[in-house]
């Protein structure tokens, strides 16, 4: 890692709290200024506006991934998000190729806020997968089974799905990395969103009765469909979700209709099925946003997603109707997590040269996740 200047003096985290956001920002951009290009900050769309402003690069999953792999010349990156998308930055901003291009120099991953992390990566643990593995083998052949696992997720899934020939996908690739995944393979375990998994299935034409459900409690696989058998299983789901899009009711959407003369609703494909069903477009948070940009004056929308990005969408464009579904805030508290002064304490501590908030995904597991994380990148 190079070193950086001294003469800036970090404060606690808690000092940090005490200052108003305009000196937040002064210092902010200070840091900005001094290490320039050597400095990548990259924000999830659903961090603060306060954040936002800050950041060099936003975007959805896929694409904060995608810099991270392309990034050649910086030697810090500082992401706001949650855990595993830093691990992703890690894992990719470290590969050969790039440590080559920058003469065997790591890039310094820290997250914003080291304890932001995400509710749903948490439900699949190596350890559960391995078991729900060994299970699978006494029903089907293993080595004909791919495990895809959603970018929400620890590198410790991603390594064994890299192991087990298998790859990540995000909301915004999910059926080409299906798609992938059956022209290697006969069937696919999909870790650990069982929503985007069932939406994905369906979009690909895999009806319900062809889906099966491994239930992590009773460590047991179960049909879909009352009465549906396993053998005809194609895709096997893991029994996680996200506690934020899962705020979506069924009833939602005919309470946003019914509310608002000639909506549209727009969801993410986190949503329960009967949701993304009954909506009228369903997409990654970019996808949202790039909808509501070339939408009509006068246009209504019932965005049901994150609060935070929809009430952004609100503020930017006022000439048109931006509401959340149902009038459900979803608010993701760990992404809300990170303020300024989160990010000025790990500015402040890199530019002083003790950086903190490392997030360095293990040697032995790093390679195996990045040919996950690589096969994504290829198939999409
Ligand atoms: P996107 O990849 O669509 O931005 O989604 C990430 C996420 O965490 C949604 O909950
Ligand atoms: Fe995780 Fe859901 Fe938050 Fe996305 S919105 S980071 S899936 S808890």
């Amino acid at each position: 890692m190079a070193e950086t200047s001294a003469g800036v003096k970090p404060l606690s985290l808690a000092e940090y709290t005490t200052l108003t956001n305009d000196e937040l920002d002064t210092r902010i951009k200070a840091v900005r200024e001094m290490l320039g290009d050597r400095l990548l900050i990259l924000g999830h769309h659903y961090q603060r506006s306060e954040i936002i402003r800050h950041v060099d690069l936003t975007g959805d999953s896929f694409a904060l991934s995608q810099a991270a792999s392309q990034n050649r010349a910086c030697d810090f990156i500082v992401f706001c998000g949650v855990h595993f998308m830093a691990e992703t930055a890690d894992v990719l901003a470290n590969a050969p190729k790039n440590l080559a291009a920058r003469d065997g120099r790591r890039v310094f991953v820290a997250l914003a806020d080291a304890e932001a992390g995400c509710p749903m990566a948490d439900t699949a643990s190596l350890e559960q997968v391995e078991t729900a593995w060994a299970e699978l083998a006494g029903h089907f052949d293993t080595t004909r089974i791919i495990p895809v696992t959603y970018v929400n997720s620890t590198a410790a899934i991603k390594a064994f799905c890299g192991r087990h020939g298998g790859l990540a996908c995000t909301s915004s690739n999910a059926m080409a990395v299906l798609q992938w995944a059956f022209e290697h393979g006969n069937r696919v375990l999909f870790l650990p969103d069982q929503m985007l998994g069932q939406n994905t299935a369906r979009n690909m034409g895999i009806p319900r009765e062809q889906t099966c459900l491994w239930n992590r409690e009773q460590e047991q696989l179960q049909p879909q469909t009352p009465g549906a058998g396993l053998t005809d299983c194609r895709v096997i789901l893991w029994d996680g979700a996200c506690p934020v899009h899962l705020k979506f009711e069924p009833g939602a959407v005919a309470k946003s209709r019914h509310d608002l003369q000639d909506v549209k609703v727009i969801v993410h494909p986190e949503c329960y099925p009967e949701v993304v069903g009954q909506a009228d477009f369903a997409g990654s948070t970019s996808m949202i946003i790039d909808m509501i940009a070339a939408s009509e004056s006068g246009s209504r929308w019932a965005i049901g997603t994150e609060w935070h990005l929809v009430e952004r969408l609100a503020g930017q464009y006022p000439d048109r109707t931006v509401t959340t579904l149902g009038r459900v805030e979803a608010v993701c508290d760990t992404m809300a997590q990170t303020q300024p002064a989160n990010l000025c304490h790990v500015l402040e501590h890199i530019a002083a040269g003790t950086p903190i908030n490392q997030v360095a995904v293990d040697e032995a597991i790093a390679p195996d996740a990045r040919v996950c994380l690589e096969r994504m990148l290829a198939a999409r």
